[in-house]
């Protein structure tokens, strides 16, 4: 008798505890941020994981009377590893929304996992086009390359550059670029040659080699972020810096985080896209002086303000669901519009892509340090390759 009292009253404490545990788990909401923290991306890894924290740092870990708790997973940049990772915060952590997403086969990899569990996916990096059609559970806070390669060919023709070879990393996002450029740029009497270089550890020697025996007016470049440094070594080693060959292309090769270690090399790149570290607005200014307090030696770079908006889109989100994440989240998610660092935004709520402004820019020396200098602004830009669907 006394014995089966004592296993009831253990039982019944088992069950409360068991009961409190549910409650409290489910009254924090859990965001899975899932990066290539180490290997040759992680550079974007640390600059989304630093803006994350910062947001949250300014903006409080309660949204809505829920508790936030950021969960942060390291892929290395292998997208089974990236799926893996999504499947286990879904199954297990039971995150209600994941984000990051390196590269484009690491956003492309859990799409059909955020469809089947309908948990949003916050994309604040990965840049090909179709990415967004991979899942109607996708919104995306970077860009597309079409987006911000456009501009480009536009500027390139009506600065007298008349020939000009591409040269890109050879997968999504490249041939994207190399796409939307040699379209728009042909399209008014440019002359194009494309060429493609492997996106593992490339070795851009030879073909700047051919870029050299070609003599264009401009060579057209789409590295990732973080591969420009490297590039940029090689151009000078091959002596194109002095050749005239002008350097242009979406602002992924001057990215503001390798930016200052290229040297005088990088001086007069002209390149178009979303984001610079000195675009002058009150909203900017705090962001990077924010960013560099909480993360000494490090300036913000595109892949920061990715992944700062792409927060902001969650906790703006939630608030307007009450912490509530799946289908509601992602339809709370679709038309908000608010001013990021880089500007006005909104999610275009047909495709979840980002509309934004995107800048000319050239490279120049700015207090010692050098700077993707904003000289032009085209407003307001959607993806061109959705938008010529929709058409
Ligand atoms: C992608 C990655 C980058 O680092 C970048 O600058 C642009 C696009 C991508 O893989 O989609």
């Amino acid at each position: 008798m006394r014995r089966r009292t004592f296993l009831g009253a253990a039982g019944a404490a088992a069950v409360t505890l068991a009961v409190s545990g549910a409650a409290l788990a489910q009254e924090a909401v859990k965001i899975g941020l899932i990066l290539p923290m180490t290997g040759p991306f992680a550079s974007t890894g640390r600059q989304i994981e630093a803006a994350a924290k910062l947001y949250m740092q300014q903006q409080g870990d309660t949204v809505g009377g829920k508790k936030i708790q950021l969960i942060v997973k390291d892929d290395t940049g292998v997208a089974d590893v990236t799926k893996r990772l999504a499947q286990e915060l879904i199954v297990n952590d039971k995150i209600a929304v994941m984000a990051g997403f390196g590269l484009t086969p690491l956003a492309l990899a859990p799409a059909p996992l955020a469809t089947q569990a309908k948990v949003p996916a916050v994309v604040m990096a990965a840049a090909t086009a179709t990415i967004t059609e991979a899942s109607p559970f996708i919104v995306r806070t970077s860009f597309t390359l079409p987006q911000a390669t456009v501009p480009m060919a536009e500027w390139a023709s009506q600065n007298g550059i008349k020939k000009v070879v591409t040269l890109v990393s050879d997968y999504g996002p490249g041939i994207d670029a190399e796409k939307a450029f040699t379209g728009a740029f042909t399209a008014k009497g440019g002359q194009v040659e494309n060429l493609r270089v492997p996106l593992a550890n490339p070795d851009f020697s030879p073909f700047l080699q051919k870029v050299a025996d070609a003599k264009p007016d401009a060579l057209f470049v789409f590295v990732p972020s973080g591969i420009g440094a490297q590039f940029m070594k090689q151009f000078v080693e091959r002596g194109l810096d002095k050749s005239g060959v002008k350097l242009i292309g979406p602002g992924d090769v001057t990215d503001d985080d390798i930016l200052n270690g290229m040297g005088d090399v990088a001086l007069g790149a002209i390149t178009t896209q979303h984001y610079s570290a000195s675009h002058d607005s009150p909203e900017n200014k705090a962001f990077v002086e924010a960013f560099k307090k909480a993360n000494p030696g490090m300036r913000p770079n595109f892949m920061a303000v990715g992944g700062y908006d792409g927060m902001h889109l969650i906790y703006e989100g939630l608030k307007k669901t009450n912490g509530q994440g799946g289908q509601a989240l992602i339809d709370a998610m679709k038309g908000m519009s608010w001013t990021s660092p880089r500007g006005p935004v909104s999610i275009d709520p047909q495709t979840r892509d980002i509309i934004q402004n995107i800048y000319v820019r050239k490279v120049e020396r700015k207090d010692g340090e050098l700077y993707n200098v904003e000289f032009a602004t085209i407003p307001n830009v959607k993806d061109p390759v959705k938008a010529a669907k929709a058409n």
